[in-house]
């Protein structure tokens, strides 16, 4: 499973560059909009540091509008994946840029069925979003992450699932046991999903042991 950092704070960005596991970065308008910089200039800053897919998010109209906003950011890095709503009119998009070989993820996805006609609309990525599933009924998450994994697999559809709207280390392994093929994680939930209070433990005992002569 690849991982990718859910920010667009450049400075998590540049910490975790260094880790040595995280494959690409998701922004989102909130995300963006937290940071109250420029989207262009965040995700060109960005293209600096990740070396992988970065998702930017196009705003929400007229498949054309969508199409029109998503070209100039396309043609920033060969890294730039566009993000569009899970809506008529962003699959219509999500078609259109497919066709012009521009990658593209579709977001704000909730059940099977939209998972399925993104795929077939020819979407690099489907980002299902788990958190905001389990805050309305816990398990639904998981559940939808492995019906698309499974579906997917099924009909042979291309699409990757961006496990995404994670908020605790329980998701990510649902994500990972579930079948996902990314999954995308806020620098909060990356740097828990590293500890283990047995491992903060034998820490300290092989520190002490150390220093016994
Ligand atoms: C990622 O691409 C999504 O936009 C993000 O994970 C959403 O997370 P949230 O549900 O915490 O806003």
């Amino acid at each position: 499973m690849k991982i990718f950092i859910d920010t667009a704070n450049v400075e998590e960005i540049r910490e975790v560059s260094t880790w040595g596991f995280i494959d690409g970065v998701t922004t989102n308008p909130s995300l963006i909009a937290k940071e109250g910089r420029d989207i262009v200039d965040v995700i060109k800053e960005i293209t600096t540091l990740i070396d992988g897919p970065i998702s930017a998010e196009v705003h929400e109209g007229l498949a054309k509008d969508m199409v029109k906003e998503a070209i100039p950011y396309a043609k920033m890095h060969k890294n730039i994946v566009i993000k569009l709503p899970m809506t008529i009119e962003g699959l219509k998009a999500c078609k259109e840029l497919t066709s012009k070989g521009i990658k593209t993820n579709v977001t704000l996805v909730f059940n099977l069925t939209q998972a399925v006609a993104a795929a077939k609309c020819g979407a690099t990525y489907v980002s299902p979003f788990m958190g905001r599933l389990d805050d309305i009924t816990l398990g639904t998450g998981a559940a939808l992450i492995e019906d698309i994994a499974t579906v997917f697999a099924t009909y042979e559809y291309k699409t990757q699932i961006i496990a995404a709207s994670i908020r605790n280390v329980e998701h990510v392994n649902q994500a990972l046991l579930g079948g996902a093929d990314v999954a995308t994680i806020p620098f909060k939930v990356l740097k828990e999903m590293l500890n283990h209070p047995l491992t903060t433990k034998g820490l300290v005992i092989f520190a002490d042991a150390s220093k016994k002569k």
